[in-house]
């Protein structure tokens, strides 16, 4: 099950490999900020607090926006995070303002 809040939905369904953390929200209607889907603006960024493992790695896109204190938290970049495999995972969305 994958657990997402956006700025005010909060949704729960099963999660789809190979898909974003974004494509997810915008598939099941979660109010999701984002601008570039390209891993630069960080308007998407989230913070996972369960099931980062059944993300994939962060991508170089990630490794360039994000510092590693925020990746070390758990922080990612919706638009850049994909399901790797079936999982309990819960995501806030957290943009910086
Ligand atoms: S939408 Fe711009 S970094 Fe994700």
């Amino acid at each position: 099950m994958m657990d997402l809040k956006g700025r005010r939905v909060q949704k729960s369904f099963e999660p789809e490999t190979g898909l974003t953390i974004l494509d997810l929200a915008l598939k099941h209607d979660v109010d999701w900020g984002f601008s570039c889907s390209r891993g630069t603006c960080a308007r998407c960024r989230c913070l996972v607090t369960e099931g980062m493992d059944y993300l994939a790695a962060p991508t170089d896109e990630e490794l360039d926006r994000l510092e590693p204190e925020e990746l070390d938290q758990g922080f990612r970049l919706g638009c850049q995070a994909k399901v790797k495999q079936a999982g309990h995972i819960a995501v806030a969305y957290k943009p910086y303002f």
